[in-house]
């Protein structure tokens, strides 16, 4: 038996972890596809080496290309790959170009794809995420969803065959690694900040770095806010940033990307985090952190009908209000993710179905 994963961006990094580990726990044979999508160290290699990651059996170098070019080196690279090791079945999780192009490979190399963080919508069809998702779902053989509105959307678009409830293995992930994100940050000795409580900001959404009226509504309203703001600076947000010649407020604290321990760390220790990723809006939920997503919607729905997030888009009375007076009260619900045994259910299922 033979199961082949694909990533090749930091969030993919972070969710196969917890699937290969399961896997070699199990002694089940392996094939990690590298894209090369993210291939920076601080996006990229920082997190084998914090997680002792294996080394990838096979790295695509595609690195940042036009989505189109991007998808179709993916498509190519990985079919030649999936025809001569034919593994059982592919893993993809999410919905980067890079969990696309390798899906589709292997639905052209007859081999079966399994879709974890299958059914997530945020039913919005200019985010590109969005097509990407629905078309992985739409061609995954075993769609495993993370929470119970992501089964209701498969289902809702009829798509109603082996799909499974499993949780989420960013949950598992945080439970796992729970000791090592106690600590304080070690980087806010470097800022200054001394205890000053500080809000935590990290923006990479293409509606938000590619629009230059959206991300200045974003950092202006940033420069009101009544706490120092901490900002890991994904490398595309730096570059828009220079682009658009605009410059940071004075209470904003850039920081480079960071790693995964770091992060979350600083999550931990934040009084709130101000958000436009997917994964972050979770993992503030996960450790009891008020979240503010400068989105107009989100896929973690269940997030916001618990009380822990607030949708601001690039409104700026909205960021100031939320980041002064959201103060969720009540415990976060996470049996709504889980409970951080998603990936032995996804690998165990997924061998059921082989
Ligand atoms: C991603 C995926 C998507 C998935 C989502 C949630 C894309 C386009 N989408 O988006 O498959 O729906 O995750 O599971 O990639 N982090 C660091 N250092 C930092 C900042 C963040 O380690 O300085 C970590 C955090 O743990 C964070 C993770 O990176 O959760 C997420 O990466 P991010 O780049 O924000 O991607 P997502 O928007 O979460």
């Amino acid at each position: 038996m033979k199961i082949a994963i694909a990533a090749g961006t930091r969030p993919e990094f972070i969710q196969v972890e917890p699937i290969i580990r399961e896997l070699t726990r199990k002694g089940v044979g392996t094939i990690f596809i590298h894209s090369g999508q993210h291939y920076d160290y601080e996006m990229d290699k920082i997190f084998f080496d914090e997680m002792h990651m294996p080394d990838p059996s096979h790295y695509l170098g595609i690195g940042s290309k036009l989505a189109g070019e991007q998808i179709g080196e993916m498509i190519t690279k990985s079919e030649r790959i999936l025809r001569s090791e034919k593994p059982d079945m592919l893993l993809v999780t999410g919905d980067t170009n890079t969990a696309l192009g390798v899906a589709l490979a292997a639905n052209k190399a007859k081999i079966k794809v399994g879709h974890f963080e299958a059914g997530m919508r945020s039913f919005d069809r200019t985010m590109p995420e969005e097509i990407n998702r629905i078309i992985i779902d739409n061609i995954s053989d075993a769609l495993f969803s993370p929470t119970q509105r992501g089964v209701d959307n498969l289902h809702n678009t009829g798509i109603c065959n082996n799909v499974f409830l499993v949780g989420d293995v960013m949950l598992d992930s945080i439970i796992h690694y729970r000791n090592l994100i106690k600590t304080p940050p070690r980087i806010l000795p470097e800022l200054s900040l001394g205890n000053s409580p500080y809000i935590l900001l990290t923006l990479h959404r293409e509606a938000n770095t590619d629009d230059p009226i959206r991300l200045k509504n974003i950092l202006d309203a940033v420069s009101a806010l009544p706490l120092p703001v901490i900002f890991t600076v994904h490398p595309r947000t730096k570059q828009r940033i220079q682009d658009f010649f605009l410059t940071l407020p004075e209470n904003v604290h850039p920081i480079p990307p960071q790693g995964y321990f770091e992060f979350l760390r600083l999550l931990s220790h934040a009084q709130k985090l101000l958000t436009d990723s997917g994964g972050a809006q979770k993992q503030a939920f996960f450790l009891s952190k008020p979240c503010i997503t400068l989105r107009p919607n989100t896929e973690w729905v269940e997030t916001i009908e618990d009380g822990w997030n607030i949708l601001v888009d690039d409104n700026s009375e909205m960021i100031i209000e939320a980041a002064t007076t959201f103060d969720p009260k009540n415990l976060p619900n996470l049996a709504l993710f889980g409970d951080g045994g998603s990936s032995e259910r996804i690998i165990d299922t997924a061998l059921s179905l082989l």
